[in-house]
């Protein structure tokens, strides 16, 4: 069995990534640890890059289809995945889940409906809709017991009829909550009720750690089957977002129908020679990198909440069940959100997110991504600790 190696730190500078090149415009300054944007800095494993190069070699690039391959490796994956079978017809091509967001939008809205999103939450879930003129309604998380849920009672209180979609984040990004099914399928009972849309955006889904497990929401119950648009994509899980590989998912006949003419209207949904290609290598040849990288984020997650419990307990990391984003909770530092930052940024040198950012009950957090070598980890947290204490 070949062991990949995780730990390499590899300079990303001048390769027009947003997560390095970008950071003098969006923090002010180059000279930060990035752990922000949501790619890894892992290298993308050898059978991806082969499978693009070998595909290189014949250097003719003309308009390319969705093969049977390309499908069934789809098929494969989601299989093993998550023991979904799926059917070919059910799947497209999308351009970008955020893109899939603002097709549904367009596709089953108009301007003025509300959107309802569950913050904090990945902040296109609220930009999007609220770019299109729809109306952006929050039913944000509850910590019950220092533990993320759904507030269904909430929920109740503000649907209307104006409500037609609620974007669903599962697992939850930032937090790395991963629902459990007794929960997708209350939501889902609640919005067939109300006639409204569910887009499930499962991007994080194959990242769950070992001691629980991702439903994806269009298999929890006939209603949830039947109100849902699923988007997945190897883009995360495989650091391929570049490539932009993301899929969609719809076992309803008539919602299907209904988004698959929109997008076939636009031909919004012919993907590239190389998402086809990334996509079939990724999904064929890839379970065991994915073991691998899953193990190495894990102990890069424990290295992060030994080291805080150790050194600087009032920031506590809320433990993710999914993905490579840690969420720390800095409230017990008492600072206002424009201290935490420069704390962050300008005393201790690191870019992460901003939890406000991810809208409501955002204040007081940052978002860790800890998708990198652990040596980063390491001096990062030490970096953290220095500008904690420093007086
Ligand atoms: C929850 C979630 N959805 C979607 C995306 C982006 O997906 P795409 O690049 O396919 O638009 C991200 C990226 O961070 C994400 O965290």
């Amino acid at each position: 069995m070949r062991q990949y190696n995780f730990d390499q730190v590899i300079d990303r500078k001048g390769t027009d990534c947003i997560k390095v090149d970008l950071l003098e415009e969006r923090f002010g300054t180059k000279d930060l640890t990035t752990l922000w944007v949501a790619d890894m800095d892992f290298r993308t494993p050898d059978f991806i890059v082969n499978a693009i190069r070998k595909r290189c070699d014949h250097e003719i690039f003309g308009y390319t289809y969705a093969s049977p391959d390309y499908y069934n490796s789809i098929i494969d994956w989601l299989q093993y995945k998550h023991n979904w079978s799926v059917k070919k017809e059910w799947l497209s091509y999308i351009p970008g889940i955020v893109k899939g967001i603002g097709f549904v939008l367009q596709c089953f809205t108009n301007p003025g409906d509300k959107v309802i999103i569950q913050p904090p939450v990945y902040h296109p879930f609220r930009l999007v809709p609220q770019q299109m003129k729809r109306e952006v309604v929050n039913n944000p998380l509850k910590i019950v017991d220092g533990k993320y849920t759904m507030d269904f009672e909430h929920l109740e209180s503000i649907i209307d009829d104006k409500c037609k979609i609620l974007i669903l984040c599962s697992p939850h990004n930032p937090a790395g909550i991963v629902w459990d099914k007794e929960t997708l399928i209350k939501l889902a009972a609640i919005c067939k009720r109300n006639n409204i849309l569910v887009i499930s955006d499962e991007i994080h889904a194959e990242i769950v750690y070992p001691q629980f497990r991702h439903y994806p929401f269009a298999t929890v119950s006939p209603e949830a089957a039947s109100c849902s648009i699923t988007f997945m994509a190897p883009s995360k899980t495989f650091n391929i977002a570049g490539i932009v590989t993301s899929y969609a998912i719809v076992p309803d006949d008539k919602l299907r129908s209904e988004f698959y003419r929109f997008l076939e209207a636009g031909e919004l949904a012919d993907g590239t020679i190389f998402a086809y290609t990334a996509t079939k290598a990724a999904y064929t040849y890839g379970a065991e990198w994915l073991q691998q990288m899953r193990s190495y984020v894990i102990e890069n997650v424990r290295t992060v909440d030994n080291y805080l419990k150790a050194y600087i307990p009032k920031i506590k990391a809320y433990p993710p069940q999914a993905s490579f984003l840690v969420w720390l909770d800095c409230r017990e530092l008492n600072l206002s959100q424009a201290e935490l930052v420069y704390l962050f940024k300008d005393k201790a040198g690191l870019a992460l997110n901003d939890g406000k950012m991810f809208g409501s009950g955002g204040e007081g957090f940052m978002r860790m991504n800890v998708g990198c070598s652990r040596l980063i980890i390491e001096q990062a947290l030490e970096a953290l600790r220095k500008a904690v204490t420093k007086k």
